[in-house]
């Protein structure tokens, strides 16, 4: 039986870029959420897709689109994103310099939600002040950039101080990197309430199945 409350986000950077539509296609009738990884060479060491992919993901599919920016300054793009259709819009902290306030007030006005990430090797800690300004906390469980990397058990312990800090009974805490049907446990059993699978989704032989392992 499938857990209403956990939020499941195939990652598209795992699909078919040249027949992206029917891989979005295959995950429709079982998710809610599409999540769709943006990178700019910069921030992460890999360049994927942007606006324009978002713009025509927005026309192809009724999914919320979960916009997860792996991008430098992500301040300038955020119009752009919001305008290409995006529901959600998750940025990194580590990304942000002394506008971190001004990435999420500019989120807002967009009459988005406003996602805050922190890589591995951020602590828990330096999100504080911004954990009841968000609507979603993304932990990354990988450094981020690539698909198909291994699980980074110790960031799970950031989920339990997210929660102490958090004010909000909805905060949606979510993961990225390396779910599949074991890893997913670890995290929903410690409050996790969703997570990104991109490559366990894309490469399983059933996806149907894949996805109702995840819970
Ligand atoms: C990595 C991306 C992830 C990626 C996850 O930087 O943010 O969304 O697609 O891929 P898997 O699920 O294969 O680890
Ligand atoms: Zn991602």
């Amino acid at each position: 039986m499938t857990n209403q409350k956990i939020i499941i986000s195939p990652s598209i950077l795992s699909a078919d870029f040249a027949d992206l539509k029917t891989d979005i296609k295959k995950v429709e009738p079982y998710v809610d959420w599409l999540h769709i990884d943006v990178m700019d060479g910069h921030f992460v060491p890999n360049i994927s897709i942007g606006v324009p992919v978002v713009k025509s993901i927005r026309k192809a599919t009724n999914l919320f689109l979960d916009t997860h920016l792996m991008i430098e300054n992500p301040i300038r793009y955020i119009d752009a994103f919001a305008e290409a259709g995006s529901d959600l819009i998750t940025f990194h902290y580590e990304a942000t310099k002394e506008d971190t306030i001004k990435t999420i007030e500019k989120i807002k006005a967009n009459n988005k939600k406003v996602g805050i990430s922190i890589k591995p090797k951020t602590p828990a800690q330096d999100i504080k002040d911004f954990i009841n300004m968000v609507d979603l906390v993304l932990i990354m469980t990988v450094e981020p950039g690539f698909g198909g990397q291994k699980f980074m058990e110790e960031c799970i312990e950031k989920v339990s101080i997210i929660k102490e800090y958090s004010k909000n009974p909805n905060l949606i805490i979510q993961v990225d990197g390396g779910i599949n049907d074991i890893t997913s446990k670890i995290c929903t059993k410690t409050g996790v309430n969703s997570l990104v699978a991109g490559s366990y989704i894309y490469k399983a032989e059933n996806i149907k199945t894949a996805i109702e392992k995840l819970f």
